[in-house]
């Protein structure tokens, strides 16, 4: 099929044929589709929408630009009945990856769990394992295998075999401003996850300053095209929307992430950290099919607090190459030698800590990325010391930062101080699941 008529039947408000879908990503894979060709279709799809089924068709032509893993022949009937991962859009002090992962593992699912790398105000998974010394993601496929087998978790990142198709399309997305499509979005996440082989998902989409949606109902948008698009793809799916104005957990970087995730699987990490983990763990071990609604959380929190979480965690680094000390001597992760406060304005109670605004200022400090191309120092970031709904007086610390470099300290300063509010009423309590999107309620 021409190039030219299968931009003419989008521009035309018509549906793609799966025979014109995969020919398009075809000519994506192989460069016979010029930059201006694909980005004409690019803008024609943000433009003019996608059905469910061009979606599901567009996610498995792009899987199938790369290599699919297949886990499959290492499933035990003590796994339950299929590999399962967890994706969460991104927020600002997300660790649960690392603290859920090895839990899950525990209670014996099988977690091919493969991560990218942060990019803007969202923190990437990849980025906090590789603070930890020694520890390798880009382990070749047999290696992934065996680490898998060892310890029922691996911890992965997106080789250049991974929906290539995707990865050129992102960058010319990012380029032309077409990002902000929510069938192209949701094909491109899911184009990875199918790629890894699982037959169950637990999604996290964050709302929220801090999240990739800012708000409710396009995040709910979002939710529902991914669970439509997953459960098409044979991945049996849960969406959880989660709260993101405010950071999860006290630490916000990459090295100081990890020790806090230390600290939840010791059971001495703050709550909400804690919960979402714990709740987000257990829905996976349901999807996998070892649990009933019943059952998944306590089985979660018994490997939680008996330590075999953290032992599995300890496993994985080992298997993985990383220095397992930094489970008993957090100080082996990189710190910035340098430390500033930042101080109460004023006499009150916290009403807000701005989650956009400390991602930001975490970019700034360099834990995160402005551009895809910037490095990320492992030993930068934030400790806050408070907590919304915390009083405080006027002068006292509320945040420590980790630095190296002055200049980019004065200008993470900025943000940190608007990100943080003292007034005088204490916000009221909210959820941290707002809801949940399953194939029954996706359709509604
Ligand atoms: N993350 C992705 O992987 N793809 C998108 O299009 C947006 C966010």
């Amino acid at each position: 099929m021409r190039a030219l008529d299968i931009i003419r039947t989008k521009r035309d408000g018509h549906t793609l044929s799966r025979e014109a879908i995969d020919a398009f990503v075809g000519g994506v894979t192989d460069g016979t589709w010029p930059d201006y060709q694909v980005t004409a279709l690019l803008m024609a799809i943000f433009l003019k929408g996608m059905s469910l089924d061009e979606a599901t068709a567009l996610t498995q032509a792009m899987v199938d630009s790369g290599t699919r893993l297949d886990f499959s022949d290492l499933l035990r009937p003590e796994n339950g009945s299929m590999p399962v991962d967890k994706h969460s859009t991104g927020g600002v002090g997300d660790k649960t990856s690392l603290i859920l992962a090895p839990l899950a593992a525990a209670c014996g699912c099988l977690v091919p769990m493969m991560s990218g790398r942060g990019l803007g105000h969202t923190g990437g998974t990849l980025d906090k394992l590789d603070a930890i010394p020694g520890f390798r993601t880009d382990l070749s496929v047999a290696k992934l295998r065996k680490a898998l087998a060892a310890t029922g978790c691996v911890l992965m990142r997106q080789t250049a075999e991974v929906a290539p198709a995707d990865r050129r399309m992102y960058a010319l997305r990012d380029a032309t401003g077409t990002v902000e499509s929510i069938p192209l979005i949701a094909s491109s996440i899911l184009s990875k996850k199918v790629t890894e082989g699982i037959g169950a998902l637990v999604l996290d989409v964050k709302v929220g300053s801090g999240g990739f949606m800012a708000g409710l109902d396009e995040a709910r948008e979002l939710s529902r095209w991914l669970v439509g698009i997953a459960e098409r793809s044979g991945l049996r799916t849960q969406a959880l929307l989660t709260r993101m104005d405010t950071p999860l957990g006290r630490r916000i970087g990459n090295a100081t992430e990890v020790r806090e995730a230390i600290e939840t699987l010791k059971g001495e990490g703050p709550k909400d950290i804690e919960g979402l983990s714990v709740t987000l763990a257990a829905r996976m071990l349901m999807l996998a099919g070892l649990a009933d609604e019943d059952q998944a959380e306590r089985r979660i929190r018994d490997a939680l607090e008996s330590g075999r979480g953290l032992e599995k965690f300890r496993q994985i680094i080992a298997t993985q190459g990383g220095d397992p000390r930094v489970i008993d001597d957090p100080s082996l992760l990189p710190v910035a030698e340098r430390e500033s406060l930042v101080l109460a304005p004023s006499t009150g109670i916290i009403t807000r800590i701005d989650a956009g605004g400390v991602g930001r200022a975490a970019v700034v400090l360099g834990a995160g990325r402005d551009h895809v191309d910037a490095v990320v120092d492992p030993g930068v970031g934030i400790d806050l010391l408070a907590d919304e709904g915390d009083t405080v007086s006027r002068g006292e610390p509320i945040m420590r930062v980790f630095y190296r470099d002055s200049g980019r300290l004065e200008a993470a300063l900025v943000h940190l101080r608007t990100a943080c509010e003292v007034g005088d009423t204490a916000p009221a309590p909210r959820p941290l699941v707002i809801e949940t999107i399953d194939i029954r309620t996706a359709k509604a």
